[in-house]
């Protein structure tokens, strides 16, 4: 279980998150939507501490956390705890894609040459990429190498994958893969927090949808509730903007 209590952040006087309470069940899809700037990237970097929240708490699993007096080693546990995904892959360009899925196994975790090997072998062939274990990303399409920062998530065995936007810097036709080796992923019963504008993958897959505007959740609920039933003003007018021809159902 993972639950965020309360979480506040501020850069400088700009009041990103105003008190985020989110819960989340293991094995949920929990898909965050929201216009720019709403707070969406900044949420999910707190949840693993690539920022430094204000104020809140933090759940997850066995390890409970009050962020405004998180200790090295509370990061240390959240860390090891969560992946994530980045909308630009974040790869290392100086290493294979075997390489970059094992970084983290061997620097990170300390686990063993050989046996960091044959786990990221492992999660290689999962995400489809079985034949490019020795590529070097510029020798990737952006689907491929979105794939191996899945692999490289998948590696780490983390109690939650965080994935924000993995799929808007890819070409159209290269979309599909990525949201299908999600959709695998999903199936295997691994808990996800995916901030997407891919609607109809959310409505495939969530268990639960979240928007978010002005760093305050506004609605949530099934996928059905908020795409064809929501209730508030905001959530209907952002739907209306980004999926028009599903604009009968609200
Ligand atoms: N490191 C930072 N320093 C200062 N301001 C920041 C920083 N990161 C984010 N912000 C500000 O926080 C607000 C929320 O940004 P955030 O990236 O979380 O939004 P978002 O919902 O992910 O938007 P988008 O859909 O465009 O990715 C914005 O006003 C942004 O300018
Ligand atoms: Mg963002």
């Amino acid at each position: 279980m993972i639950e965020l209590k309360g979480i506040h952040k501020a850069f400088g006087k700009n009041q990103v998150l105003k008190g985020v309470d989110i819960k989340i069940e293991k094995g949920d899809v929990v898909v965050i939507i929201g216009p720019s700037g709403s707070g969406k990237t900044t949420l999910l970097r707190c949840l693993n501490f690539l920022e430094k929240a204000d104020d809140g708490e933090l759940t997850i699993g066995e390890t409970h956390v009050d962020l405004k007096h998180s200790s090295k080693q509370d990061i240390l546990k959240v860390r090891r705890q969560t992946a994530m995904v980045f909308q630009s892959y974040n790869l290392f360009n100086n290493k294979t894609a075997i390489g970059n899925v094992m970084e983290g196994l061997v620097t990170g975790r300390k686990v063993p040459k050989k046996e960091a090997e044959e786990i990221s072998k492992k999660v290689l062939d999962k995400v489809g990429l079985s034949d490019k274990y020795d590529f070097y990303p510029c020798h990737l399409s952006g689907g491929q190498q979105q794939r191996v920062g899945i692999a490289r998530a998948l590696a780490l065995n983390p109690e939650v994958i965080l994935f924000d936007e993995p799929t808007s810097a890819l070409d159209p036709e290269l979309v599909g893969d990525v949201l299908g080796v999600m959709k695998k992923v999903a199936e295997e019963g691994i808990t996800m927090i995916v901030v997407t504008h891919e609607m109809s993958f959310a409505y495939d897959i969530a268990s639960k949808v979240i928007f978010m505007e002005g760093g305050v959740i506004v609605e949530q609920g099934t996928p059905k509730d908020i795409f064809t039933n929501a209730k508030e003003e905001r959530t209907k007018k952002f739907l209306k903007r980004i999926v028009p021809e599903w604009s009968y159902t609200i």
